[in-house]
C-alpha cells in the first residue's frame, strides 16, 4: 500500500506519541492504588502527547494550521490545510487502566477531510485513509459492514455523564436502539468507534456533543470504508452540529429513523 509523503508523517507522529502514551499507561496502572490516584499524572501524558504530534508535524509542514484539543487553534500561514488532533482519545479509559485509546490526527484540505490516522498503541492498530485511496487497519483494506438489519447489528454510541448535556433526550434514543439492535456498545474513545465502523466490527454508531477532533480522522476512515456519516439531521455540518450517525447505507438510514420515533 502506498501512502503519500503528508501521510507517512503523520503516521510516524502518530507511533511516537502512540509509544509515549504506552509507556505512561503502564505507570497508570502502578498509580491507581496511590491516594492521589492517576488524574495530574494522565493529563501530562496528553500534553506530553499532543507536543510529540505538534513538533512532528511543525517540522514538516510549518505553514499548516492547527485545531488541538489541549493547545486551541493555531492559525498557519497556509490557510487551505489544517490539522485536527486528539492527542489521547479516550481518557477516561486511560485513567482507569482500561486499555481502550488512540491517538487521532486529520487533516484538513479547503475544509473537507484529506487524511486520517487512528492509533491504539496498546493493540498496535494502526487505521489511516487518504480521501479517494480508501481505508486501511495495517496495511488490510477496510470495507464497512454489510449487514442490512438492526436487528443483526452492534452499534456504538456515548453515553452522556456527569457534566454533560441532553440526559433526557439520550434516553429516549437509547431505548428506540435497545428495541431494535442486536447490541449497544459504549467504548468510551469515538475516534475509535468510528475506525471499528471503517472495519466493520461495529455496524453503526450514533453520539452528540463532540468535538471535531473526535470525529474528524474517523468520518474521513468511515467514509473511505465505504459508509455514511452525517449530522442527525441528515446533513454535513457534523462539526458545527457536535453530533454524528455512521454506519453503512442501510444502517445509517435505520439509525436516523429508529433515533428519531417519539416516546
Ligand atoms: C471522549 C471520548 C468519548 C466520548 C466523549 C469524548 P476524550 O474524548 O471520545 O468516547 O464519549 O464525548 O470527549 O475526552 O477521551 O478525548
Ligand atoms: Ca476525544
Ligand atoms: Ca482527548
Amino acid at each position: 500500500m502506498a501512502r503519500s509523503a503528508i501521510m507517512n508523517i503523520m503516521v510516524q507522529a502518530a507511533f511516537k506519541a502512540g509509544r509515549a502514551l504506552a509507556r505512561d499507561f503502564g505507570e497508570v496502572q502502578n498509580l491507581q492504588v496511590s491516594m492521589k490516584g492517576p488524574a495530574d499524572y494522565v493529563s501530562q501524558a496528553d500534553k506530553k502527547a499532543e507536543n510529540i504530534i505538534r513538533r512532528e508535524l511543525q517540522y514538516a509542514r510549518p505553514s499548516y494550521g492547527f485545531l488541538l484539543e489541549e493547545s486551541g487553534e493555531i492559525i498557519g500561514e497556509d490557510k487551505q490545510h489544517r490539522f485536527i488532533i486528539d492527542p489521547l482519545d479516550g481518557t477516561t479509559n486511560f485513567l482507569h487502566g482500561i486499555p481502550h485509546f488512540a491517538v487521532s490526527i486529520g487533516l484538513e484540505s479547503q475544509e473537507r477531510m484529506a487524511a486520517a490516522v487512528i492509533y491504539n498503541p496498546i493493540t498496535d492498530e494502526l487505521y489511516t485513509a487518504e480521501r479517494g485511496s480508501g481505508a486501511f487497519l495495517n496495511d488490510r483494506r477496510l470495507r464497512v459492514s454489510a449487514r442490512r438489519r438492526l436487528e443483526d447489528c452492534v452499534i456504538g454510541t456515548g453515553i452522556p455523564h456527569f457534566g454533560g448535556k441532553n440526559h433526557g433526550s439520550y434516553l429516549v434514543e437509547l431505548r428506540n436502539i435497545m428495541a431494535e439492535a442486536a447490541g449497544i456498545r459504549r467504548m468510551g474513545a469515538a475516534a475509535l468507534d468510528l475506525a471499528y465502523i471503517a472495519a466493520g466490527r461495529l455496524d453503526g454508531f450514533w453520539e452528540e456533543n463532540l468535538k471535531p477532533w473526535d470525529m474528524a480522522a474517523g468520518l474521513l476512515l468511515v467514509r473511505e470504508a465505504g459508509g455514511f456519516v452525517t449530522d442527525k439531521t441528515g446533513g454535513q455540518e457534523i462539526f458545527a452540529c457536535k453530533n454524528i450517525i455512521a454506519g453503512n447505507e442501510y444502517i445509517h438510514a435505520a439509525l436516523m429513523k429508529t433515533l428519531k420515533k417519539p416516546v
